[in-house]
């Protein structure tokens, strides 16, 4: 069923924290965009064991994404740790599973953006962006990232690319988002939430 509101899906996986973190604060740069909603998922760690499985509910946090809360968003955030430059199995897995979406043109024309959290400085924050990105070029969505007049870009000196937000979490996954991160991650959500409802009245204008 399509939900009466428009929303911005915002798809994360997070082991330790750090990327939930971000996948909030997008959320409350979502719902300060007037007449849109932020819808925050999650999508279950995948095992080597084919017989392992997890509760049908996380413990804690926002469920687990299906397919129809992507193919009726007006709009996506994905986020991922970094995983050795690359976003994580378990969005990957996800991802892998969105061809019926693909077949069906679910996701053309929507705005998609992404972020990510590293333990180090120069750890691959934007090739793991990148690696979001590919997928959803294939799926016809239109990539919105950063753009500089996000004065934040030019002055932090950890988290924040113009591929898309970024937080540098250190090797113990426990540093907070400071404010340059923070910033950047609401803005990213607000303007994801902007470009939503721009397309939306443009798809429906086209028809
Ligand atoms: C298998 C694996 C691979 C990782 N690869 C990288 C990497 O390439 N670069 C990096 O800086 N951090 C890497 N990390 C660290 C995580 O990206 C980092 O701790 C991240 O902040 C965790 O996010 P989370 O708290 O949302 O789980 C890796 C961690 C794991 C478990």
């Amino acid at each position: 069923m399509t939900a009466k509101r428009p929303y911005v899906l915002i798809l994360f996986y997070s082991r330790h924290g750090a990327t939930r973190a971000m996948a909030e604060r997008l959320a409350a740069g979502v719902e300060a965009c007037p007449g849109i909603d932020a819808r925050l998922r999650t999508v279950p760690a995948v095992s080597a064991s084919c017989e392992a499985v997890e509760p049908e509910i996380p413990e804690a946090g926002p469920v687990y994404a299906t397919l129809d809360d992507l193919r009726h968003c007006a709009g996506l955030a994905i986020g991922s740790p970094t995983r050795f430059g690359n976003m994580a199995a378990p969005l990957k897995y996800f991802i892998d599973g969105t061809i019926e979406l693909w077949l069906g043109g679910a996701l053309i024309d929507k705005p998609a953006t992404a972020f990510t959290s590293t333990s180090s400085l120069h750890g691959g924050q934007e090739t793991t962006l990148i690696s979001m990105l590919l997928p959803l070029l294939h799926h016809g969505m239109v990539y919105a990232g950063l753009p500089y007049s996000e004065i934040e870009l030019m002055e932090t000196s950890a988290g924040g690319t113009p591929y898309g937000a970024s937080h540098l979490a250190g090797t113990r996954s426990d540093r907070p988002l400071d404010e340059h991160e923070r910033t950047l991650a609401f803005a990213q959500g607000k303007r994801v939430a902007r470009l939503a409802l721009a397309l939306a009245a443009a798809r429906q204008e086209a028809k």
